[in-house]
């Protein structure tokens, strides 16, 4: 039996519940209790309507196609609706939060007409965690419903929450596809989203809000998500003193069995989900995943900082995802599992491009044609029979290699924060930050060098495109009082309970070197293990390190080579030493074109530390 209004006894939720009925007007509301017959039954509804097909060769897995132009998260259309534009910082859209409203109640009035509204009760976080923060999304999108069913922990348990604390805490959360239907009429296979100029993605960061309209896809509409869990949160984390970050969480054991835990923030596309799930390559140690996308780290009462995973799920990319790059992936995503826009083989499987192994007869693409699978399976750009951000969500439970404690309410105690990037030169492979400070330098720096692959603009190659702490899209406000918060957060504790702080880089490039895969000077993936551990060693104070001008490197040897291919042994020490020249060109670029941006709101201690490195540098 689902849940209806009467059963909400949190009186503001009610109040604002109703509102919302008020202006979307939905034929039906249903309040989501959680549990598998709800979903089944959404599924079918889905079904039927033509927008899913369930996958003969998966169990209770299902594949949805969305519309071309609602594909992925649409940043020219995101905004940070703070009263002050200041506020939304030098790198998010803003529009004013009361000519916003206006503009946005008009698209909502009766958006919902011939739809069911769904009044989704929401945790992000395992439940009971005083870490863990509570929302309510309310959404005309049986999709969405599905999803955050998978994505976070949803339904009766967390009503219950509201139920027993009248002045409990929720984010409210309003999404609409942004079609209506007529009277009789149904999405008969189409799905339903607003044309790309009617789509808003909208934070009020002042009242922790979220209005979200026009898009059924993840990063849009599944509110927990970004919005709540990184650009609502991150405004929460200054205002309480905590932080909201864009990062993986692992659990790292040595041969000896001591466990450590890491964080580590890569932009979108450079390898979190894969290092969270990562199998070592060296015998002895063992990488289990509490998260892989987002963390949330409060300070205990020792002085650490303790991480929780907010979200249930992965929400990840399918294509290129295949046995041998991430296994734990694919073993996660085998059954009860949502797929969106993937092609569809005759026998009802699942197909993306780099999944491991060709395509066999027929396939339906992603847009819903029939197909003969190519030759080579190697599509041409903007042919792929998958889309290049084809996603699967998948419970985070069914990770074979989930750790025990992921659900932990009081969440894992961080013995090392990781940044990195795509960066084919100058950045070694691994170096350590010679204070707090530095490290969160090296945070504010943090970006992919655009390659020839992703512009057709030749004078754009090699330039670096920052995205500090890998948070660029996903931050709630200012990004310069965002770096000061970071300070801020390393003066509430000691050196030696702070999590240590470095830079990693898998990317690094050597074009002429023909023996060299991709030409990549380290091999990555499972062999980042060899990385990880000496950065385990660092926390445990080994004597594994040099101090060099730009921070704590590996000393010769330090860094386990077993099994290593013989040309990356060679590759080995032009990446484990500082690049004087181009660290020099680092620091000027930073210097001149990525801080000036944010202003006075860059804190001195930043750009102390450009001297200070410099500094070094020249004395080199
Ligand atoms: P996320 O979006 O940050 O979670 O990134 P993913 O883990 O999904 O990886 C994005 C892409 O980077 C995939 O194509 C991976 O195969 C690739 N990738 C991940 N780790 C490595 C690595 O260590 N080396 C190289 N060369 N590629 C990697
Ligand atoms: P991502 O965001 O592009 O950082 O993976 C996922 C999403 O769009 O929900
Ligand atoms: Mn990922």
């Amino acid at each position: 039996m689902s849940l209806t209004l009467n059963d909400i006894k949190h009186p503001k939720i009610s109040t604002w519940v109703n509102e919302m009925i008020a202006m979307c007007e939905p034929d039906n509301v249903v309040v989501v209790d959680g549990t598998q017959e709800e979903y089944d039954a959404l599924m079918q509804k889905c079904v039927k309507a033509g927008l899913a097909t369930k996958l003969a060769k998966k169990e209770n897995c299902y594949l949805f196609r969305s519309l071309p132009s609602d594909v992925a998260r649409v940043e020219s259309r995101t905004f940070i609706s703070s009263v002050k534009e200041e506020d939304a910082g030098p790198t998010n859209h803003w529009i004013d939060p009361s000519e916003l409203k206006q503009t946005m109640r008009k698209l909502y009035k009766g958006c919902m007409h011939g739809r069911t509204m769904y009044v989704i009760p929401f945790c992000m976080g395992p439940l009971g965690s005083p870490i863990s923060k509570n929302g309510i999304e309310v959404t005309d999108s049986e999709y969405v419903v599905l999803n955050m069913d998978i994505m976070t922990r949803a339904g009766k348990k967390v009503l219950d929450i509201f139920n027993a604390d009248v002045n409990a805490e929720f984010v409210p959360c309003l999404h609409s596809v942004g079609k209506p239907l007529r009277e009789c009429e149904s999405d008969n296979g189409i799905w339903p989203c607003a044309d790309v100029e009617y789509k808003y993605i909208t934070q009020f960061p002042e009242e922790r809000l979220i209005w979200s309209y026009g898009s059924g896809y993840g990063g849009n509409a599944l509110l927990g998500k970004k919005c709540f869990a990184l650009r609502i949160a991150t405004v929460l984390a200054r205002d309480e003193g905590w932080l909201a970050e864009h990062m993986l969480i692992l659990k790292l054991t040595n041969p000896k069995g001591e466990v450590k835990y890491v964080t580590g923030a890569f932009p979108s596309a450079c390898g979190k989900t894969n290092l969270a799930m990562l199998i070592p390559t060296i015998p002895g140690w063992k990488v289990e995943t509490i998260g892989d996308d987002i963390a949330w780290m409060k300070f205990g009462k020792d002085g650490r900082l303790y991480a929780i995973n907010p979200e249930a799920g992965f929400f990840g990319v399918a294509p290129g995802t295949s046995a041998e790059s991430n296994k734990n992936a694919l073993v996660s995503a085998e059954k009860n599992t949502i797929y969106t826009n993937c092609a569809l083989t005759e026998d009802g499987d699942v197909w993306w491009e780099g999944i491991g192994y060709p395509a066999q007869g027929k396939l339906v693409d992603w847009k819903g044609k029939t197909r003969d699978a190519l030759p080579k399976d190697k599509a041409p750009k903007g042919e792929e029979m998958a889309h290049p951000n084809a996603r699967f969500t998948a419970p985070a439970k069914q990770c074979p290699c989930i750790a025990k404690e992921w659900e932990d309410p009081a969440g894992v105690p961080i013995s090392a924060i990781l940044f990195g990037g795509r960066r084919p030169s100058t950045i070694p492979l691994v170096h350590q930050s010679l204070s707090w400070n530095h490290g969160v330098f090296l945070g504010s720096i943090v970006g992919s060098e655009i390659t020839a692959a992703s512009t057709i603009d030749a004078s754009q190659v090699g330039k670096i495109r920052r995205d500090p702490f890998a948070i660029l899209p996903f931050c709630g406000y200012n990004m310069g009082d965002y770096f000061k918060h970071w300070i801020e957060i390393g003066q509430k504790s000691t050196e030696d309970k702070l999590p240590k702080i470095f830079y990693v880089n898998w990317f690094r490039k050597d074009a002429n070197n023909e023996k060299l895969p991709g030409g990549f000077m380290w091999p990555g993936y499972g062999d980042n293990s060899r990385v990880l551990a000496w950065i385990f060693d660092r926390c445990n104070g080994v004597d594994n390190a040099v101090e060099t001008p730009i921070g704590y490197m590996p000393k010769e040897g330090a860094i386990n080579t077993d099994g290593l291919a013989d040309y990356y042994k060679e590759t080995l020490p032009q990446i484990t030493k500082v690049d004087v020249e181009g660290w020099k060109k680092e620091l000027a670029d930073v210097k001149e074109n990525h801080y000036p941006k944010f202003g006075k709101h860059l804190p001195k201690e930043l750009s102390e530390i450009i001297d200070m490195i410099q500094d070094r540098l020249n004395k080199a």
